[in-house]
């Protein structure tokens, strides 16, 4: 059975780069645990484009989707829920929920999400290489 590969494709605007690279820069780490996992690259456009890629790979589809709907996968994402909920909307779903949320990250941008957009790429992996050693 081939990998698969996941790539999530975040619209971020030019004045919320900074904000995102610093919560992958605090991001939980636990994909790393999750089983079947593979590889994972957090890549900035440097083409004029505004969409970062998240590429990570995986055994299975099957892998992918038990880390998707797993805890882990939540907690990787607490910080973009904490903000994506914006002040007073939060009812205590968990993690980074504290009042002043955003805190040390906001430079005054409000507290909106720093993805404008979202869409989830699938691929297997067809042919891979590394270099001879
Ligand atoms: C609504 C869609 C999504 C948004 C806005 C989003 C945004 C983010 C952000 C801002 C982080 C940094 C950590 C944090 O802020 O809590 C993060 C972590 C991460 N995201 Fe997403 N994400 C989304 C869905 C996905 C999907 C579908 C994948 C699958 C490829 C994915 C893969 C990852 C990985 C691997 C991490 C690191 C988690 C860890 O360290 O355990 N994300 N995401």
């Amino acid at each position: 059975m081939p990998s698969v590969v996941k790539i999530n494709v975040l619209t971020v605007p030019a004045e919320m780069r900074e904000q995102l690279e610093q919560r992958f820069a605090n991001r939980a780490g636990m994909v790393e645990s999750a089983d079947g996992f593979e590889w994972f690259e957090l890549l900035r456009p440097v083409d004029g484009t505004d969409q970062y890629l998240v590429y990570t790979r995986w055994r299975s589809e099957e892998d992918f989707q038990r880390w998707q709907e797993s805890q882990a996968f939540q907690r990787g994402h607490a910080q973009a829920r904490a903000e994506a909920q914006g002040p007073g909307q939060g009812h205590g779903h968990g993690q980074g929920q504290e009042p002043g949320q955003g805190h040390g990250q906001g430079h005054g941008h409000g507290q909106g999400p720093t993805a404008s957009g979202s869409q989830l790429w699938s691929f297997e992996v067809v042919q891979s290489a590394t270099p001879k050693s």
